[in-house]
């Protein structure tokens, strides 16, 4: 099954993915995680990404366009994958279907821009594996290590709240369109995202027919 998830920053998209990648046994495959380590690795699409990350704008369509068609040739993809913040422009779900990519379902997370800025503010990231907690609603286990690699947890740069702000700016001017895009292909399905993280998970389970 190829799955989209999408919404704003911070709806919960990596978490959800992270379950339905264990469940169905197939990869999660997140743009910003990975333009995130192009620029920890200093390369030339993580250099000319960096500024836009930073300020909470969209990275150029032809930068993510060709880091995503490159993971997608990859062997683990050809039994289904799941796309977390990808496509966010009408000009990527195109490069998508030029690619003759066949997206069966695109889950989208409704959460508020209030939530949002709350979420955001508590989010810790695995340094290593990149795993997302919640200082509040998903702590790791031991409090200050991840769960699955015993990596350390620090906060996203882009999580400062001016940054945010930016960010939920971009999502309703830029991407939040991709809704109607979809929706007209018979392929959008709405979820409540605003309740707890198993909440959201069996809602998710319950659209994907898999509970
Ligand atoms: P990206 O890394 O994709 O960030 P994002 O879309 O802004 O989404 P987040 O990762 O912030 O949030 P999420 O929805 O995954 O939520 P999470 O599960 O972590 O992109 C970063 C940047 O890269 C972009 O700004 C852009 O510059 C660039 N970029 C990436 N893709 C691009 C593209 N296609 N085109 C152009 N540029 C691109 O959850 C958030 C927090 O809430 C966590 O702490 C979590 O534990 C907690 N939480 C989750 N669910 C719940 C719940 N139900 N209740 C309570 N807490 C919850």
């Amino acid at each position: 099954m190829n799955i989209i998830f999408f919404g704003p920053p911070g709806a919960g998209k990596g978490t959800q993915a992270e379950i339905v990648s264990k469940r169905l046994q197939i990869p999660t495959i997140s743009t910003g995680a990975m333009l995130r380590e192009a620029i920890k690795k200093e390369t030339a699409s993580g250099l000319s990404a960096k500024s836009y990350v930073d300020s909470g704008a969209l990275v150029p369509n032809e930068v993510v366009i060709g880091i995503l068609k490159d993971r997608l040739a990859e062997e683990d993809c050809k039994n289904g994958f799941i796309l977390d913040g990808f496509p966010r422009t009408i000009p990527q779900a195109e490069a998508l279907e030029k690619m003759d990519i066949r997206i069966d379902v695109v889950l989208s997370l409704e959460v508020s821009d209030e939530t949002i800025v709350e979420r955001l503010s508590g989010r810790r990231l695995c340094a290593s594996c990149g795993n997302p907690y919640h200082v509040k609603y998903n702590p790791p286990k031991d409090g200050s290590r991840c769960d699955k690699c015993g990596g350390e947890l620090i906060v996203r740069r882009d999580d400062d709240p001016a940054v945010v702000k930016s960010r939920l700016d971009t999502y309703h001017e830029e991407t939040e369109p991709l809704k109607a895009y979809y929706e007209s292909k018979g392929i959008l399905k709405k979820i409540i995202g605003q309740e707890e993280v198993a909440d959201t998970t069996k809602l998710t389970l319950a659209a994907l027919g898999i509970e």
